[in-house]
């Protein structure tokens, strides 16, 4: 079965990547989540502004950005005003940016 190599492979990827999630601490595990997938009335931060923060096709660089800018920042700004955070998803994200600008 020549298949079988590329599936243990794959395997092996998902499980290293889902076990490195699981060794963030919690906030920065939270906010990845936010960052990536999805964030309540809208969509996550990664369409706009790149996989890591780095700055996207429509979003500027905002990696290791802290609590307060993005607590300014999201709600005048045009391009990210739907986006609703509670304060609790506000401190995961940032601890996720910054998580990325520390490591
Ligand atoms: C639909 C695209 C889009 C999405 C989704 C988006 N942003 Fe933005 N963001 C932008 C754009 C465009 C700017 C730049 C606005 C400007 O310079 O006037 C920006 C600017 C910012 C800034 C200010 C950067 C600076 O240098 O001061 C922060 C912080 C930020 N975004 C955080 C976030 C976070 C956190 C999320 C997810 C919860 C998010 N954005 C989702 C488009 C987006």
């Amino acid at each position: 079965m020549k298949m079988l190599p590329v599936f243990a492979g794959l395997l092996l990827a998902a499980t290293q990547a889902s076990a490195q999630d699981a060794m963030l601490p919690p906030d920065v595990a939270a906010g990845k989540a936010l960052y990536e997938v999805n964030v309540p009335g809208g969509y996550g931060c990664l369409p706009c502004h790149g996989d890591k923060a780095q700055g996207g096709r429509d979003g500027p660089k905002i990696i290791g950005q802290d609590v307060v800018n993005i607590r300014e920042q999201l709600p005048i700004n045009d391009s990210m005003s739907f986006i609703e955070l509670e304060d609790e998803q506000f401190e995961q994200v940032a601890a996720y940016l910054q998580w990325l600008a520390a490591n």
